[in-house]
């Protein structure tokens, strides 16, 4: 009973994946202030007008678009910390539609900014600049994840330092930043999570505009899913579709190897 008991534990614990992201109330208050001006692309036969906004990601789970969060940040303030305390910034997209870029426990690296100290994000070593979302047409909502993580130090990580933690990225373009080891990172370089937002954006014109002008996609493919152009495919590699059936099966053989064990020890 004891060896299903831990084998069912196992089991439990690998299908609840995503083990960075942290939980509980963090003692640490994180925010982001974005300041969009207002903005037209042109793209796909139609105009996609974009509003100017200013708004704060403080919590989790904000609704975005990419285009008003293209540009950096104007502002990042951390509340709540000691004294003397060092942080690291990391934002990281576990929903790349691609494998080869990020999974959910190695996502795509988006942003990390370190050896920050009092408190002000504009004291720190910036390791790889803000990227925005660029969630691809038809890839459902990508989450994107912005870690505080307080240092027990001053790290003396660099730039070259960065592909040591994404050993499996065969994207050269990409070197350093696809399938990012983030709980790797943090427990090598002795990081706490002390503060947690997320901001949620799905594909919008500007994306479109931008990988048709700026990265060379055909417009067939960046206008994927509007009116007009080819419908999304059912179910795309890490669609939200396919992240459903793909759970639904984990659930499943995980209620399959709990009766095996119960029926039989
Ligand atoms: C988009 O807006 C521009 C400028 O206002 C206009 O010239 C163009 O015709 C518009 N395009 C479409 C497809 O409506
Ligand atoms: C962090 O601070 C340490 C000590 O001042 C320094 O040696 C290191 O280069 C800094 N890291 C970065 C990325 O600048």
């Amino acid at each position: 009973m004891l060896s299903s008991l831990i084998t069912i534990t196992t089991l439990l614990a690998l299908s609840n994946a995503q083990s960075w992201v942290p939980s509980g109330d963090l003692p640490v208050d994180f925010t982001l202030t974005f300041s969009a001006p207002e903005m037209v692309y042109d793209v796909c036969n139609r105009n996609f007008t974009q509003s100017a906004r200013t708004f704060t990601v403080a919590t989790t789970g904000v609704a975005v678009t990419p285009g008003e969060t293209a540009n950096d940040p104007t502002a990042m303030t951390i509340t709540g910390a000691s004294s003397g305390d060092m942080f690291t910034i990391l934002m990281v997209d576990p929903d790349t539609p691609s494998a080869n870029v990020g999974t959910t426990e190695k996502p795509l690296l988006h942003m990390i900014i370190t050896n920050i100290t009092n408190a002000d994000p504009s004291t720190g070593a910036v390791l790889d600049p803000y990227r925005g979302p660029m969630p691809p047409p038809c890839s459902g909502d990508h989450t994107y994840h912005y870690l505080l993580l307080r240092q027990t130090a001053a790290l003396s990580l660099t730039v070259d330092d960065l592909p040591t933690y994404t050993p499996d990225c065969s994207l050269a373009n990409l070197a350093g930043q696809c399938l990012f080891e983030v709980a790797n990172f943090i427990s090598s370089n002795q990081l706490t999570p002390v503060g947690y937002v997320t901001m949620v954006a799905a594909t919008d014109g500007y994306v479109r505009y931008n990988y048709v002008n700026d990265r060379g996609m055909s417009e067939a493919d960046s206008c994927r899913g509007l009116d007009g152009y080819d419908p999304c495919p059912t179910a795309p590699p890490g669609s939200s579709s396919e992240k459903v059936m793909v759970s639904v099966s984990t659930v499943m053989a995980t209620a399959w190897c709990l009766l095996y064990f119960i029926v039989n020890y």
